[in-house]
Parts: structure tokens; C-alpha cells; sequence
């Protein structure tokens, strides 16, 4: 039997997918590649659970108690995960993931997945989160910020 908080989760992924489907056609294979979790806060904390992980390599964890969604991205050897939020340093635009790298459509920007600048006119790297990474769940840690 599903914790209300598990039955909370699952049903923020599925309405995050839907909602993609109501886009123009050549937006979903955009949208299919994006996997929106609906994050809780609790205790300056947010956990998300590694099965949102199956075939993804990210997933955006939204909140309205966020400034922005935040980007949490799993290493290739699945040991190392990061916690970015989705803010551009340069003036603050939302960015969109590519799977690879982030983007800013403002004044095109770009992060790498460790939330390095890559290129202009960024020139901060983006807000990163402590992330603590247990047998079932990610917590990111929102109090706490890693300096880079
Ligand atoms: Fe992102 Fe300007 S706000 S590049």
C-alpha cells in the first residue's frame, strides 16, 4: 500500500506528463525526454526517490516554493548525484535542460551538468544544492549551498 506522500509523487509525474501532451506536435519529443517530479519541502529538504531514475539519466524537480525548478542529474556511474537550480546567473532566467547541458533562451547561455558556465554571458555558475544519496531516495538539501 502507497504512503500518501508515495500516491503524491506518482500522481505529480503522470499530470507533469500529461501536460505535455496537450503541446504542439513537435514539442513532444521534447516533452517525453523530461521527467517533471512535483517536489515536497520538508525540513528544508527534498527527497525524491531513485526509481524516477529508470532511463533517466535527470529529472526537474518543481515546487512553488522554489525560485525555479531544480535540475538533479545522476553521474554516468549513478554513485554521484547533482542538485542545480534552474536559475541563469546572468539575469535570471528559467533554463531548459537538453539531457547534456543547460540552456537559457534569454541570451542563450549554457551550463554543463555540473552547473559550470560554458559559455556567455553567464559568468557565475549556477546555485548548487548539497545532495545526500541513500538506498531508495536523493534529499537535496536547500539550506545548504556548495560553493563552487
Ligand atoms: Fe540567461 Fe541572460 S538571463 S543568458
Amino acid at each position: 500500500m502507497k504512503t500518501r506522500r508515495q500516491f503524491v509523487k506518482s500522481v505529480s509525474t503522470v499530470t507533469a506528463a500529461i501536460g505535455c501532451g496537450i503541446g504542439i506536435a513537435g514539442l513532444l519529443q521534447g516533452c517525453a525526454a523530461i521527467r517533471y517530479v512535483d517536489g515536497e519541502i520538508e525540513e528544508d529538504q527534498i527527497r525524491i526517490n531513485k526509481s524516477e531514475f529508470i532511463e533517466q539519466q535527470f529529472v526537474v524537480v518543481t515546487s512553488k516554493q522554489l525560485p525555479a525548478p531544480i535540475y538533479l542529474v545522476k553521474s554516468k556511474e549513478e554513485k554521484e548525484y547533482g542538485a542545480y537550480l534552474m536559475r541563469c546567473t546572468h539575469l535570471g532566467c528559467e533554463l531548459r535542460p537538453t539531457g547534456s547541458f543547460l540552456t537559457c533562451t534569454c541570451h542563450g547561455s549554457e551550463f554543463s551538468n555540473k552547473g559550470n558556465v560554458l559559455q556567455g554571458p553567464a559568468a557565475e555558475s549556477l546555485t548548487t544544492f548539497e545532495v545526500i544519496v541513500g538506498e531508495q531516495e536523493v534529499i537535496i538539501e536547500l539550506n545548504k549551498i556548495k560553493k563552487s
